[in-house]
């Protein structure tokens, strides 16, 4: 679908909704709804003949058109209720009614309502023409939705949500979420596991509503639900006019100017060695090319789901200085000339969604952007929605299922467009870079790496946070930044890249840390997230909780990762671990999955079997049963 025609449907839209306001019968209006299809190709457009409900529609009596057979009264399925309908169209008002925008609106509902009843999925549905099977798919595959069928009981107003992914395991989640269940009035509170929240440097974390209570004691939670506190609290950020302030979109304004060339500028980003931070640190300045090479109209993806465990670095940039990362986004949109950015941003972060939603505008209002040319969207839960295709798929109001490549996004992406995906610390290097050159990027590598990396570092440190250092650190570097071992713990192991990077022993402590330096080791630093453990955890231990947040992360499309991380859980689980099942297990899901999820997954087992074979629990079965 042309980007152009997506735009004219705004205007197909609101004539619907004033044929609506005009008190029209549906079937009319839904031709001008269906006109404007999201599906890919225009083939999925109807007429208005086609259009003519044979079936009947929910404001009227079916009509069996050349058939013997006795009319239905009403049509197959759930009943349109017409209160429900009218409730929906309250929350959506004069927004567009387009598919792509499907999970916005669950989130209208679910903020409003506090769960997304069938009743109210079933209006959703009419107004925006969708089939009932497509928007309930949606909703019943992100985490963050309530869909409530009839005769369920909805949630109660209050929901707890507390991390058991790595860090927060290791400082007590499971104790904490036992004392807060076993608190909590079901009628009021509910107190669930989720993932990695991407607070680990103040583990354990939980989520009241949407206010975080960071190194979480059940007191404390519980202070919060009593007072009441269900928002985030908004950092103190660099807004618009003091980022300009500080000389901030010079770099941007040198583009628009015709300053800077774009051949220029790409070789300015390879010759800084300039990498995606993203996890996968293909080269910024190769990508654009390749973006480039095809033909227009082109788009552009910024990746801010940042959920790989013990990842918060892009949560750090943009509490503190969004604009950075939106001139980089907006340098990198001149030079592909990609005609609109969508910025995917966690919901699990959401201060940064009220500060991009509040600094999005203020750029519209400065006129440094035209309105919508930014346009943000809210993730919903789901970690596999930060593999780029799947993130697409979100965005265009899907469930987050990786797509099969070839084609590559860089060719065909969003809305089949070919599009620029980076993720947010990636873009916030670019102004920098320019300002003050490659070369002051490219020498601050060391051990053969090439410029800075934010390493988001938890665990057992006394300090932990994000810290700025250069590719190709070690970790007994970053260990000593961090104010070293906390008091009575020894350094015993690490994740170089979160879940996904595998476990190394304190031994390879003096690796460099870089893109491409862990391969032989099985690891990799993916998107720079240590986490540091100490003689008090249990490798085995370790491992099981990575694949119990594969296993509940799986997107479940292809089998060797749905059932793979099942049966890994199941296998780890075992006093006795059997290291020939587990490595065909491995071979089988790094060789046949979709997607880097199923395909890193077996990582964690793989190297814990390699190193940590003589500690009670991983092979000999001598160990406690699972803590974490
Ligand atoms: C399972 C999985 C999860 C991912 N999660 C993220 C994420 O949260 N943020 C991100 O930027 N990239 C993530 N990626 C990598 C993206 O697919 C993609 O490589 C990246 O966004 C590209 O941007 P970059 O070149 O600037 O790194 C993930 C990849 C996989 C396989
Ligand atoms: S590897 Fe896992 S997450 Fe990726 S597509 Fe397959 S099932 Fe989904
Ligand atoms: S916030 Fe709990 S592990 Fe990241």
């Amino acid at each position: 679908m042309d980007v152009r025609f997506l735009r004219s449907k705004t205007a197909l839209v609101s004539t619907a909704d004033k044929l609506a306001r005009a008190g029209l019968p549906l079937y009319v209006r839904n031709w001008y709804h269906e006109s404007g299809s999201n599906s890919r190709s225009e083939k999925g457009s109807r007429t208005v003949e086609q259009e003519t409900p044979l079936g009947g529609g929910p404001d009227r009596p079916a009509r069996n058109v050349g058939s013997r057979k006795r009319a239905r009264k009403f049509p197959k399925g759930r009943q349109l209720d017409l209160a429900a309908l009218e409730q929906v169209r309250e929350l959506l008002g004069d927004r567009p009614r387009r598919h792509d925008l499907l999970i916005e609106y669950l989130h209208l509902i679910q903020d409003h309502y506090h769960c997304i009843s069938a009743r109210h999925l079933r209006a959703l549905c009419d107004e925006l023409r969708l089939p009932q099977a497509a928007a309930y798919e949606v909703a019943t595959f992100y985490a963050h939705f309530d869909v409530v069928k009839e005769g369920e009981t909805p949630p109660p107003p209050t929901t707890i949500r507390v991390c058991d992914s790595i860090t927060c395991a290791i400082k007590g989640a499971q104790a904490l979420y036992d004392a807060l269940k076993a608190g909590a009035n079901p009628a009021q509170v509910r107190v669930v596991k989720a993932p990695c929240m991407g607070r680990c440097d103040t583990a354990p974390v939980c989520e009241v509503g949407h206010y975080f209570v960071d190194h979480a004691k059940p007191e404390t939670v519980e202070a919060a639900v009593k007072g009441g506190k269900h928002d985030p609290d908004i950092p103190k950020y660099t807004d618009l006019a003091a980022y300009r302030a500080e000389g901030g979109y010079a770099m941007l304004a040198e583009c628009r100017e015709g300053k800077r060339k774009v051949e220029d500028l790409i070789k300015e980003m390879s010759d800084a060695g300039l990498r995606g931070l993203g996890g996968a640190g293909f080269p910024a300045g190769k990508k654009w090319q390749i973006v480039r090479s095809f033909s227009g109209p082109r788009l552009m993806t910024i990746n801010g789901d940042e959920g790989e465990p013990g990842t918060f670095k892009d949560r750090y940039y943009l509490e503190r200085n969004p604009h950075q990362m939106f001139e980089g986004a907006l340098i990198a949109a001149w030079a592909v000339e990609a005609e609109r950015i969508y910025l995917y941003m966690r919901d699990e972060y959401p201060a940064v969604l009220h500060i991009l939603a509040h600094e999005i505008a203020a750029l519209e209002e400065a006129g440094l952007i035209k309105k919508g040319d930014i346009e943000l969207r809210r993730g919903a839960g789901a970690y596999i929605c930060g593999e780029e295709s799947a993130m697409i798929e979100s965005i265009e109001g899907k469930r987050g299922y990786p797509r099969n490549r070839p084609p590559y996004i860089a060719e065909v992406g969003l809305f089949d467009r070919p599009t620029l995906n980076h993720n947010v610390e990636t873009l916030y290097w670019v102004p920098e870079i320019m300002e003050k050159g490659a070369k002051w990027f490219a020498d601050h590598g060391m051990n053969g790496g090439k410029g800075f990396r934010s390493w988001s570092v938890s665990g057992r440190v006394k300090k932990p946070g994000v810290i700025v250092a250069p590719a190709g650190v070690t970790v007994n570097e970053l260990i000593g930044r961090a104010g070293g071992m906390e008091d009575g713990q020894k350094f015993k192991a690490y994740l170089p890249g979160g879940a996904s990077g595998g476990i190394l022993p304190a031994r390879l402590g003096d690796v460099p840390l870089d893109f491409g330096t862990l391969d032989q080791y099985g690891a990799f630093v993916g998107s720079h997230a240590i986490v540091i453990f100490s003689q008090q955890d249990r490798i085995a231990d370790v491992a099981i909780n990575l694949l119990q947040f594969f296993k509940n992360e799986s997107c479940g499309q292809c089998t060797p990762c749905r059932v793979g991380c099942d049966k890994a859980v199941a296998l780890l689980q075992r006093d006795n671990w059997d290291p020939d099942l587990l490595s065909e297990l491995a071979q089988a899901m790094s060789d046949a999955s979709i997607c880097g999820l199923g395909q890193a997954a077996p990582n964690a087992f793989v190297t814990a079997m390699e190193f940590f074979s003589d500690e009670p629990g991983p092979t000999n079965g001598a160990g406690p049963p699972a803590r974490y």
